[in-house]
């Protein structure tokens, strides 16, 4: 990968900004054009956050998940903040996949591609503009990316300075990711240690007697003679929704191998339901750039909007470059999805079928707090698997919204979290997400799916 512009193919680049000319959706009004500029052009000269040669890497592990053969796991925080990008709670978001990741491997027997929603997560698109409390009505928060949570005129305001202060969070974030994950720390032989410093509770003890096992297994491969280097290093990849153009642009370099774009801010970016026009700015953009990318389908999504984005998005029908992230509620999915998933299976596309079993399900409870029912997300997996099964394809992953730490913010799991227990432990500043426990419950109900395959 090189900063500099080494022999695009002609024409490129031109492309590559004919975004400018559709209707992007969701982008923040910034108030100051000439710092933006300045921050554009410091962001375009900053190193890559991620390597083309990874991307492809990538992006063969997912054409083995589309073809059956391999089973991804992406999850991390709704919304990343900056307060929150310290070593402890990285470190426990990584070991809660770790951790899932080992559950799903061990019950699938199939590699699992651990991905992150880490390292670049600081953009949301928001269903309203404008907030309004106690009569005082302010500019949406749109991540840190954009302005700050704090309900104040200042805080609110869209400041392109923040897209520098992410973009310098996401690289300490990614550096300690590639620590961990490379570092020793994810040596399967550790799979115990993974589980220590969170709490006692049910999930755990299973876990703990599934690491028992693959202990046991570990050391009979060692006893004879099997010396795998995998088992010390993962591969470990970052993933984001690419929403702000001014952000995503300037990461976009050219790969001095290939001539071609890639946007070095993530290894796999997706469009969010709110932007996937088939005309909009954001498909434009994306359809010219090589990193797989993802596409949320929420329950209204059409038959002929799945085949155009296929079109635009993967014209050379290329294994592993396009993935669905279906989002459609635990009410819908059963009808909603076996039509998108026939229609593929019948054409000559093979993207990979993931499901967000959070998007769809939000609700707010009577004391205020947006929430999801665990069992509503349990169902949404289960609907997932049960349409695929019937359809004959694959249901290739899952995209959770989760967190390492002891939070409250979905109701249930076996820890049964009610209404009252949210106001205690409720962090996130956008969507309720997966505590530690009810995201390892959730990974041995996916287990189980899989082995019932
Ligand atoms: C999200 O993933 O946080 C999100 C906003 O999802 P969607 O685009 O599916 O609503
Ligand atoms: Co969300």
């Amino acid at each position: 990968m090189n900063d500099k512009v080494v022999e695009a193919n002609p024409g490129v680049l031109d492309g590559l900004d004919n975004y400018l000319n559709l209707v992007g959706a969701q982008q923040p009004t910034w108030l100051d054009a000439e710092s933006l500029a300045r921050v554009k052009s410091e962001l375009s000269t900053q190193p890559p956050l991620v390597f083309a040669g990874e991307v492809d890497t990538l992006r063969s592990r997912l054409a083995a998940a589309a073809a059956g053969k391999a089973f991804l796991l992406q999850g991390g925080d709704c919304a990343e903040t900056f307060a929150d990008a310290t070593a402890d709670r990285i470190r426990n978001r990584v070991k809660t996949l770790l951790q899932m990741a080992v559950v799903l491997m061990y019950g699938s027997s199939m590699p699992v591609i651990k991905m992150g929603r880490m390292a670049g997560q600081f953009a949301k698109p928001r269903s309203s503009d404008t907030e309004t409390r106690e009569g005082v009505t302010l500019p949406a928060y749109r991540g840190d990316a954009v302005n700050g949570y704090d309900f104040t005129e200042e805080s609110r305001k869209h400041d392109p300075e923040r897209l520098l202060k992410a973009y310098h969070t996401s690289a300490s974030t990614l550096n300690l990711i590639r620590a961990f994950t490379t570092g020793g720390f994810a040596d399967l032989r550790l799979v115990h240690d993974w589980n220590k410093g969170f709490i006692d509770n049910p999930a755990n003890a299973r876990y703990e007697s599934l690491a028992k096992e693959i202990d046991r297994a570990i050391k009979f491969m060692a006893a004879s003679g099997v010396e795998s280097s995998e088992l010390r290093a993962t591969e470990f990849y970052v993933s984001h929704e690419a929403l702000l153009f001014d952000y995503e642009r300037p990461m976009t370099r050219i790969d001095s191998r290939t001539g071609t774009p890639y946007d070095t801010s993530g290894h796999m970016v997706w469009i969010g339901e709110r932007t996937r026009l088939i005309d909009g700015a954001h498909v434009d953009f994306l359809s010219r750039v090589r990193n797989p990318i993802g596409v949320k389908l929420g329950p209204n999504t059409q038959v002929d909007d799945v085949l155009a984005l296929i079109d635009k998005l993967d014209p050379n029908r290329e294994p592993g470059r396009l993935t669905f992230i279906t989002r459609m509620g635990a009410t819908k999915i059963r009808e909603a999805l076996p039509k998108l998933v026939e229609a593929v299976r019948d054409s000559d596309a093979t993207p990979l079928w993931i499901t967000d079993p959070m998007h769809g399900n939000g609700i707010t409870t009577a004391n205020g707090y947006k929430s999801r029912r665990f069992d509503d997300v349990m169902d949404e997996v289960r609907g997932f698997f049960e349409v695929h099964r019937a359809a004959g394809t694959f249901p290739g992953g899952i995209h959770i919204e989760l967190t390492g730490d002891d939070v409250a913010e979905c109701l249930g799991g076996s820890e049964q979290i009610d209404e009252a227990t949210l106001e205690e432990r409720y962090e996130s500043l956008c969507d309720p997400r997966l505590n530690h426990m009810q995201s390892l419950e959730l990974a041995f109900l996916v287990a189980e799916e899989l082995s019932d395959r």
